[in-house]
């Protein structure tokens, strides 16, 4: 199979705006026709963020990269991946090609398989890209699925993912925010100091340096009903972030049926995204310096 272009099939009005809609089945990575350009892309990238990241990034993020083998050289071979993968917690890496409906997404999630978009973006989109492509979900997602715990948490999302999907539209609005503001913008506290683990921030040098060192946004301990009632920025730097104390945090606050929590969540507002409550443990409270007024999602 194989071929340099995705087969994107159409874009579509959703409720997240005007999206790309692909095929959703799983496709092989077509390795052998990354071209010149497509490597250097990775190296230029994977280069870039291993600079930034250090002393940024959560070690179990750095550790796990090396563990893996990954490169600046080359675009990692999924079946490279998977077989430091199998061994270690049963998760597989598939190809995609791109973004998938929730649905698809929770049922990969919950049989331990992490779909990775095979194509990576164009030079010229180095440094922004709405959509994930193969440097986001690969450099910035796979490596924490060799931590026992994170992988756990991961196939326990998907399963809530596909029971909050039988449950109706606004638990999955709550659900898909946990994901927001702990698999893609989450810090963690470690030696005594904030660290990156989130996937959206690992995967983008200005977000890697804000999140840590601006003034500008608020830093709050994780609390998991008040992030299910969080809006978020799909547009800008995030204006909060949820700091965790653990992996282990994480994997204990989803143990619960969700389905009275989401009952509870119902019956209360939604917080805008910069937001700072009475009832939060304030890390550090934003400025708020550069914020937008509208536009949380
Ligand atoms: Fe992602």
């Amino acid at each position: 199979m194989s071929t340099q272009n995705p087969r994107r099939v159409e874009r579509q009005q959703t409720d997240k705006g005007y999206v790309p809609v692909y095929t959703t089945a799983v496709v092989e990575q077509p390795w052998d026709d990354y071209s010149a350009a497509d490597h250097r892309t990775w190296a230029t990238l994977f280069q870039r963020q291993r600079e930034v990241l250090k002393g940024r990034a959560c070690r179990e993020f750095i550790e796990n990269q090396e563990r893996f083998g990954m490169r600046a050289d080359a675009i990692p071979r999924f079946e490279d991946l998977n077989r430091v993968l199998n061994y270690t917690t049963g998760w597989e890496v598939v190809g995609v090609e791109g973004l998938l409906p929730e649905l698809e997404f929770f049922k990969h999630l919950s049989n331990r398989r992490f779909p990775v978009t095979w194509w990576i973006r164009r030079p010229e989109q180095l440094d922004y890209l709405a959509e994930p492509d193969l440097f986001h979900d690969l450099f910035g997602h796979v490596p924490l699925l060799l931590n026992p715990v994170f992988a756990n948490y991961m196939q326990a999302y998907g399963q809530g993912g596909v029971k909050a999907y039988g449950i109706g539209a606004d638990a999955l609005v709550n659900l898909t925010r946990l994901y927001w503001y702990t698999v893609e913008f989450g810090l963690i506290r470690q030696d005594g100091d904030l660290r990156i683990y989130g996937s959206g921030i690992v995967s983008s040098k200005g977000e890697s340096i804000h999140c840590l060192e601006s003034p500008a946004p608020n830093r709050i301990a994780f609390d998991m009903e008040r992030i299910m009632r969080t809006r978020y920025r799909i547009d800008t730097f995030q204006k909060t972030y949820f700091v965790i104390d653990s992996f282990e945090q994480l994997m204990d606050a989803t143990a619960p049926d969700f389905t009275p929590i989401y009952a509870r969540l119902a019956r209360q507002d939604s917080i805008p995204a910069g937001a700072v409550l009475d009832s939060d443990t304030v890390i550090q409270r934003g400025s708020g310096e550069g914020w937008a007024k509208d536009g949380d999602v």
